[in-house]
């Protein structure tokens, strides 16, 4: 039987450390800058939070896997329980000294999110949710936006660090555009989602990957948000951590972002 208490405490708890580390390497610019894949930027703030959580959960959770972005992004999966960690969510808003960033901790667990924490240290905002018990923001129950029309939705969205294929991405920002309220990018996919969660916006969308959404999908879910898709999926994760064309909003628009978002 699986303790949900205690691993959401645990994740709590390491969130919270790793905030600490995060606040405390920009407030005294001590951070150093590389990039990796040629083009993405990586900070030894992201390396030392990773390399952190990463020895916290093997001495408190031996027997499970993590799937890190940092250390570990393309682990094979057993069946094990995973933690999918994103050390910082919003790389390039930390290195501007841009408060919107987060660090992400989901379990994943025999095919299904477990729980998530995302903390936002800059922001004070730590947002946690345990499947089945619901979605809280500093220990207040959150919701879905009450019920918008189309025409008055916020919508976040993020662009890859690739940038060769950015046809059908300007073509969906540009429907999104003329069909929705306006549209966010604001930097984190994690923050994004738990936004969703709070009702501070309708809907989010983007291709990301595990990391950037395990955890904000449950916490976005157990607040009232629906969980799917608006194009194909192409990489091997397991669906309830697969990144691939996902969309999460108030259910009442799903259908028709799904329309929005289709530029075939
Ligand atoms: C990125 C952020 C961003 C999203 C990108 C992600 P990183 O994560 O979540 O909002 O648009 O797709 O890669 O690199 O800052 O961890
Ligand atoms: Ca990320
Ligand atoms: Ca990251």
């Amino acid at each position: 039987m699986v303790n949900t208490d205690s691993l959401l405490e645990f994740a709590k708890h390491i969130a919270n450390q790793a905030g600490v580390m995060m606040s405390d390497a920009r407030d005294s610019n001590r951070f150093s800058e590389d990039y990796k894949a040629d083009h993405e930027l990586v900070t030894s703030t992201d390396l030392a939070i990773d390399h952190y959580l990463c020895q916290q959960i093997a001495i408190a959770y031996p027997d499970h896997q993590i799937l890190s972005e940092e250390s570990s992004p393309d682990l094979s999966l057993s069946d094990a329980p995973v933690w999918v960690i994103d050390p910082i969510d919003g790389t390039v808003n930390f290195a501007h000294g841009h408060k919107h960033v987060a660090i992400s901790i989901g379990l994943y667990v025999e095919g299904q999110r477990l729980l998530g924490v995302v903390n936002a240290p800059f922001l004070q905002e730590c947002y946690w949710a345990v499947k089945g018990q619901g979605a809280y923001l500093n220990g207040k129950r959150l919701h879905v936006a009450d019920k918008v029309a189309l025409r008055n939705a916020l919508v976040a969205t993020g662009f890859p660090y690739q940038k060769n294929a950015l046809d059908k991405l300007i073509k969906r920002v540009s429907n999104v555009l003329s069909q929705c309220q306006d549209i966010r990018r604001n930097g984190s996919a994690a923050l994004d989602l738990c936004w969703v969660a709070s009702g501070r916006l309708q809907a989010y969308y983007e291709s990301v990957k595990p990391w950037d959404m395990a955890a904000g999908a449950l916490i976005a879910a157990e607040a009232g948000a629906q969980v799917g898709r608006y194009d194909v999926v192409s990489s091997t994760w397991p669906l309830a951590i697969n990144g691939d064309s996902l969309l999460v909003c108030r259910p009442s628009l799903y259908d028709q972002l799904v329309q929005v978002l289709c530029v075939d």
